[in-house]
């Protein structure tokens, strides 16, 4: 039983590979973006990848007249909302900026679903609403205690989710609490394609291993962790895109709301990642101990039987398909014309 999605954020990383997946269990999917991290050039690749033409909406969240324009033109069965602003250092430096694009975005959108009926929707939760956890692997019960105004944008938007089905039965989320997401689809026609230097570990690998940059800083050695540098848990982007429809057919089957992680269970170090990017790309991606990261926390890893259990989910692919579909995404993109 398939049916037409609303995918806001969905010319992104994440969002772009589960527009594919999404037509792939036969969706009809309308994409909803602000172009603010992401290029005009991701709708032609994925019209290349699914052989048909891309319905994207250029336009913001916030924006409640187009929203309700939208839910009145389209009878819109669900929504996997992904529109956010996701970097923790910048969340910092501009909390009002992340808390009224992350949360006000969510109201808004809210409100306008509300309004048209519509009542189910998938919401792209984060591991970092655990601040430092107590036990790891991490499960959904652990404490919420994000410690930045990125993470505590999540906390606020989960929160605001659960009074609403507290509120209102008829409303249904599949809250995701997304571990490290990594790796490119593997057409090598999308990827993560930052703008900025990545802060984030394997595109910054990517970017050495290119040559584009000169040594990766690992940050601290020190950790207790079995090689003392910082652990995660890596998901392949496209298990992670796999996660959203299972959550979407769950609640489009009635099955009610679901809150799980979505990880591997399994946590490599930083010089885990380095040297099985190098195997990918097949060099030595040269690297340096530095300090520690301000923030940082030791280790990071999910655990997975609810979501095994309400979604039937399982992750398939590897880090070395992930390292490998990253190098091949990084090096498509450095052949392409500027
Ligand atoms: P991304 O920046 O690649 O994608 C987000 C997309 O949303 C972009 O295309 C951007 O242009 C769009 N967008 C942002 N604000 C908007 C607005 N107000 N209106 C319309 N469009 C808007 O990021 P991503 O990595 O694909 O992340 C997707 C979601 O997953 C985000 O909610 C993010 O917080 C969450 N998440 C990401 C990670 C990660 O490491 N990538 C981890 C956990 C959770
Ligand atoms: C991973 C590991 C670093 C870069 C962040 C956000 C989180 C989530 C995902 C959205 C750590 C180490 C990194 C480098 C390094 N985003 N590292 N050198 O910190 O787990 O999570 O992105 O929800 O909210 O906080 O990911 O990729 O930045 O770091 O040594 O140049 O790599 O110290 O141990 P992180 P990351």
């Amino acid at each position: 039983m398939a049916g037409t999605i609303l995918l806001t954020g969905g010319a992104g990383y994440i969002g772009s590979h589960t527009y594919v997946a999404l037509k792939e269990a036969g969706y009809d999917v309308l994409i909803l973006d602000n172009f603010g991290n992401a290029k005009h050039s991701v709708v032609g690749r994925l019209e290349q990848i699914t052989g048909a033409p891309v319905t994207a909406v250029e336009g913001d969240v916030r924006d409640r007249s187009l929203l309700n324009q939208i839910f009145t033109e389209h009878q819109i069965d669900a929504v996997v909302h992904f529109a956010a602003l996701k970097s923790v250092g910048e969340s910092v430096e501009m909390p009002l900026r992340y808390l009224e694009n992350n949360l006000g975005g969510l109201m808004v959108l809210l409100a306008a679903m509300e309004q048209a009926g519509c009542r189910r929707l998938v919401f792209s939760s984060s591991a970092t609403v655990y601040g430092i956890p107590d036990e790891t692997p991490t499960p959904e019960t652990a404490p919420r205690r994000a410690m930045n105004p990125y993470g505590k944008s999540k906390i606020m938007s989960e929160e605001v989710l659960e009074e609403l089905a507290a509120a209102d039965p008829a409303w249904a989320f599949g809250v995701l609490r997304y571990f490290n997401p990594a790796g490119a689809h593997h057409s090598g026609l999308l990827g993560e394609d930052p703008r900025d230097v990545p802060s984030n570990l394997m595109p910054f690998v990517a970017k050495v291993a290119l040559g584009e940059l000169p040594l990766v800083k690992v940050f601290g050695s020190d950790y207790d962790t079995p090689d003392g540098t910082g652990v995660r848990d890596y998901i392949h982007v496209d298990d992670l895109a796999r996660g959203h429809v299972l959550s979407l057919s769950a609640l489009l089957a009635g099955k009610g709301g679901h809150l799980v992680n979505l990880g591997t269970g399994r946590g490599y170090s930083v010089l885990e990642i380095i040297a099985a990017y190098s195997a990918a790309c097949g060099s030595d991606v040269p690297h340096q101990i530095v300090d520690r990261r301000p923030g940082d926390v030791p280790i990071y890893c999910a655990r997975t039987e609810r979501a095994e259990a309400l979604l039937g989910f399982r992750t398939e692919k590897s880090l070395d398909e992930m390292c490998r579909s990253s190098w091949a995404w990084v090096t498509s993109q450095a052949a392409e014309p500027a």
